[in-house]
């Protein structure tokens, strides 16, 4: 599985919104969090908005829905050309059939977990899905600090893919920089998103797209040993 970098524009400009996804370019896809004051204590944007940015941006979309109700909402964001939709393993009533339905709309379907979910109750539906998205902060807003509690379930969920020989990706989102990605990687992850870290770099210090190519090559550089979990254990 090859290393992807989704930036996520929730620390972009938001009143720039086509230019800020054009200073990413060289993503592997931009990372859509979507948000409803409900499932987490903070708002974002919707379907109208999302497919108006789809139309323009010069990147996949890989859309994040930290929403309630999933089950309704997310085929939507499949259907208007999304090419990832993750929804939270603790939103949907029925996620093997939302993800097939996912799926049957052309989209890539994800499951995400909040960091104290454990893994171990999806691991037989991961047939089911594209994507497995591990939570490394509580979701809700950018700029929080990695947390290293959620290293072993990486670890694990990497295996029991890699031991079913499954075409998932192992994503992360929440904290991931330069120091924290050598960690996740080692656990396991391949797909990386990053708000603050890619945003946050100054244009004279190369902007986001430098800051793309860093944590590319930091990821790179992790050679797994198998099932570490990034403790060193
Ligand atoms: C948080 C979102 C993340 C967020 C990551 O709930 O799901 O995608 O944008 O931001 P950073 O990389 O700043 O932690
Ligand atoms: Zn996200």
């Amino acid at each position: 599985m090859g290393i992807a970098i989704n930036p996520s524009i929730l620390s972009a400009d938001f009143a720039n919104l086509q230019r800020e996804l054009e200073r990413i370019s060289t993503a592997d896809a931009a990372h859509i969090d979507v948000m409803d004051n409900h499932f987490v204590p903070n708002l974002t944007w919707g379907p109208p908005v999302v497919k108006r940015l789809r139309e323009i941006s010069p990147v996949p979309f890989d859309v994040h829905l930290m929403i309630e109700d999933a089950d309704r909402w997310a085929p939507e964001y499949a259907s208007m050309g999304c090419e990832s939709v993750t929804f939270h393993a603790e939103a949907a009533i029925a996620p093997i059939k939302l993800a097939r339905t996912l799926r049957a709309e052309g989209a890539k379907a994800g499951m995400a977990l909040r960091p104290a979910t454990a893994v171990e109750p999806y691991l037989d539906m991961l047939s089911e899905l594209d994507m497995l998205l591990i939570m490394t902060v509580e979701p809700g807003f950018g700029g929080q600090a990695f947390l290293d509690v959620t290293l072993p379930k990486i670890a694990r969920a990497a295996k029991a893919i890699e031991g079913a020989n499954l075409p998932v990706t192992v994503q992360v989102d929440g904290g991931i920089t330069e120091e924290t990605i050598l960690r996740a990687a080692e656990a396991g992850a391949t797909c990386f998103v990053a708000g603050s870290s890619v945003y946050g770099v100054d244009e004279a210090l190369g902007g986001p797209e430098a800051a793309i190519a860093s944590l590319r090559a930091a990821a790179a550089s992790v050679k797994r040993s198998g099932a570490g979990c990034g403790c060193g254990c």
